[in-house]
This record gives structure tokens, C-alpha cells and sequence, in this order.
């Protein structure tokens, strides 16, 4: 399988902490769903932001499409897409349209163009009865599908989610799994950061397993289900996995 993402021995700290991400060198391949986790506190979340460029990593490289990208943290922006946990906290538009076409305008994309990604995004993501509503009158399941059609929309190499189930009920739940199911099934690349593994366990291709800053594992997740317990991660029956597939 092509290679779309590679990191080596990335490293990240804050000023007043030792190192929060160590010599990270994780590979994720193209069109794979990859389930990063660990528990709280392990870097989940940093390693996702310095992904995307919103921190700049003190050590260690990053390459998109085997092209690395470490210092070109525009391209890379672009490239890739961050879904964040309260991303619908963000929305501001007076409909699910505008929301959608939000990052669009800001890149005075043309009109054709931007009908034909929000009719594409909506269409993907099941949101084409919505466009017209209000985003705050949604529920939590359509709302975070609205997030990730804003993400999308500007059409990401590679797409990101921090926590993509928190906060949803056992609908809004089965919804995301279902939009996630979909662009999977269209090729999207997607890094999913959860500790809720049963729910995407059976998309997923591979595993990253984190603790405190550090990969300890990546590989298949059913070989993985095995240690996740000792890195604090809940381990899932399969009757329990099963039962969020479909
Ligand atoms: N702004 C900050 N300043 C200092 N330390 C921070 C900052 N943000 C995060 N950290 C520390 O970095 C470590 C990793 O945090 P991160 O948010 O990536 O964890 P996580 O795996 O996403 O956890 P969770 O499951 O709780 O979301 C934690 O020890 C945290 O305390
Ligand atoms: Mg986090």
C-alpha cells in the first residue's frame, strides 16, 4: 500500500514540561482509516495539531505523499484536515450551507465550484435534507456531520478527527460511524484519535497505540486488542465490537 503520511521521531515539548510528543515515526497509508489512541494525557490530541501545523514540532520530520513537509506548514495545512472534539461549537453560519461553504469563500473559490462540493459533501455525509436548517437546531449527530462537511469540503488530503463520538448519544453515534463508513468507502484517508475503540474498531486497518508521548505499538488492531489494557485503554469484547458494525 502507497504510503500518504509519515512522521520520524517527531518530537514536541512546551517550554516549561519535558517532552510531550517523543520521537514519534508513525506511517499511514493511503485510503486507511487508522485508530490512534492511548489514555488521557498520552498525546492524542498534540500529536493531531502538530499534524496539522498548529504547533510546530522542536525535532523529527514530516512528509505527505513522500514529500517532506516539515517547514511548509501552508502546504500542509491544506493537506490536511482537523475535525476538532467541539468543533460545532465553532459553527456561526444561519444555515448548514453557509457553514459548509464557510472556508470556501474565504478562499474566494467560484460559485460553480463551491455548489459542486456542498452538494458532493452533503451527499457523502447525509446532510442534503439539511442544508436549509439552522446548525444550532440540529442534533449532536447532525451537528458534528456538519463539522466534519466543513472539514471535508476543502477537500484534505488527509482527514483528521479528535474524539469524533464524545458527547453523542447512541444515534448521533451511529450516524458519524455511518458518515465515516462512507468516506472510507470513497477513498478518504482518515486518522480517528478515541479511546472508544469498540465503536470504529471494525473500519479500522490499523492501530497506533500512544503512551505518554511515545508510540508503544502500530499495527493490525485485532493483534493489538490483546496489550491495549496495558496502556489504558479499555479492551472491548468482540460481541461488543459487532455490535457497532454494520
Ligand atoms: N497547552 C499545554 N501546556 C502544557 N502542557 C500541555 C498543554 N496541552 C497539553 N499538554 C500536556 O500534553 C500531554 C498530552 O496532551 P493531549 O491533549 O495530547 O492528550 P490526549 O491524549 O489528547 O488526552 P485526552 O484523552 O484527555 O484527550 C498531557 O500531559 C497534557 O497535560
Ligand atoms: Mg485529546
Amino acid at each position: 500500500m502507497k504510503t500518504i503520511l509519515e512522521t520520524k521521531e517527531l518530537s514536541f515539548s512546551f517550554p516549561s514540561k519535558k517532552e510531550v510528543l517523543r520521537e514519534i515515526s508513525i506511517s499511514v497509508g493511503e485510503g486507511e482509516l487508522v485508530l490512534l489512541c492511548g489514555e488521557n494525557g498520552s498525546g492524542k490530541s498534540l500529536l493531531l495539531r502538530a499534524l496539522k501545523g498548529l504547533l510546530s514540532p522542536i525535532k523529527g520530520t514530516i512528509s505527505i505523499e513522500g514529500r517532506d513537509l516539515s517547514r511548509q506548514i501552508k502546504e500542509r495545512n491544506r493537506a490536511i484536515g482537523l475535525v476538532f472534539q467541539d468543533a460545532e461549537t465553532q459553527m456561526v453560519g444561519q444555515s448548514v450551507e453557509r457553514d459548509l461553504r464557510f472556508g470556501l469563500e474565504n478562499l474566494k473559490i467560484e460559485l460553480n465550484e463551491q455548489n459542486r462540493r456542498v452538494e458532493e459533501v452533503a451527499q457523502l455525509l447525509n446532510l442534503s435534507h439539511l442544508l436549509k436548517e439552522r446548525p444550532r437546531s440540529l442534533s449532536g449527530g447532525e451537528q458534528r456531520r456538519v463539522a466534519i462537511g466543513g472539514v471535508l469540503i476543502m477537500e484534505p488530503k488527509i482527514l483528521l478527527l479528535d474524539e469524533p463520538f464524545a458527547n453523542l448519544d447512541w444515534e448521533g453515534i451511529k450516524q458519524v460511524l455511518a458518515s465515516l463508513a462512507s468516506l472510507k468507502e470513497s477513498g478518504v484517508t482518515i486518522v480517528v484519535a478515541t479511546h472508544e475503540i469498540e465503536k470504529i474498531f471494525s473500519l479500522s486497518d490499523s492501530l497506533i497505540l500512544l503512551e505518554r508521548g511515545e508510540v508503544v505499538a502500530q499495527g493490525s488492531p485485532l493483534a493489538l486488542l490483546e496489550v491495549v489494557e496495558r496502556y489504558g485503554v479499555r479492551r472491548p469484547t468482540l460481541e461488543e465490537i459487532a455490535s457497532w458494525s454494520n
